[in-house]
């Protein structure tokens, strides 16, 4: 396999009508079954891309910004944005289409990071990626920007002392009231 792919050769667009069996009790589609359609396009595309199966091994930003209805189409776009050794992270874009009217709306952007996986189950190499567009520069800063901020957000976790007397005094700060018998 070349060292080298280009993001074009990862993507992945899936179509898909929206039934009344979709629904939540408010009467829109219910947000697991837009996330359970996000897995398996993060995976066919991380699949696609690698050459290996992959498996989902986190998911940053999953923002809701419209409601989806019955008898719209949704349609999500999938593309590899960034690699690392073993991982790769795929942006997912999904809109849904009113039929009647052709009136598209942006529903839902999320970043879903991958791990090829052997036969055997190890963690494999992928290969490294062709930026062929300032677009795709952009997008792969994104997640180099989003891997940073994980990071900060781990090592804050374990340096941070939730139990002293600072951290408590702070919680005055939010609606909650600490009662430790
Ligand atoms: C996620 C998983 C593959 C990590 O593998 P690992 O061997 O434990 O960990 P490593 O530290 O070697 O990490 C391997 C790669 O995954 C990345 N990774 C590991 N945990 C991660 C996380 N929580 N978020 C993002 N990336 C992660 C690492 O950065 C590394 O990337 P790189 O190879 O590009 O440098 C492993 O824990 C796993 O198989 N988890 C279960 C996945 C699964 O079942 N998903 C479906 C859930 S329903």
């Amino acid at each position: 396999m070349s060292d080298y792919k280009t993001v074009k050769s990862s993507q992945i667009t899936i179509s898909e009508l929206m039934l009344p069996s979709h629904t939540n009790f408010s009467g829109k589609i219910h947000g697991g079954y837009i996330l359970s359609l996000l897995d398996q396009i993060a995976f066919a595309c991380a699949s696609k891309y690698s050459g290996n199966y992959c498996v989902t091994a986190s998911v940053d930003t999953v923002d809701f910004l419209n409601p989806i209805e019955v008898g719209e189409l949704v349609t999500l776009k999938a593309s590899v944005n960034y690699v690392g050794n073993s991982s790769m992270i795929v942006g997912i874009r999904v809109e849904a289409e009113n039929i009647q009217t052709g009136k598209v709306k942006h529903c839902n952007s999320s970043y879903f990071t991958m791990v090829a996986k052997d036969k055997d189950g190890n963690n494999v190499k992928v290969p490294k990626l062709i930026l062929s567009s300032l677009n795709e520069v952009r997008r792969f800063y994104y997640c180099v920007k989003m891997i940073s901020v994980r990071k900060e957000k781990q090592e804050h976790e374990e340096i941070f002392d939730y139990k002293s007397i600072e951290a408590i005094e702070n919680l005055k700060n939010y609606n909650v009231k600490v009662e430790i018998n």
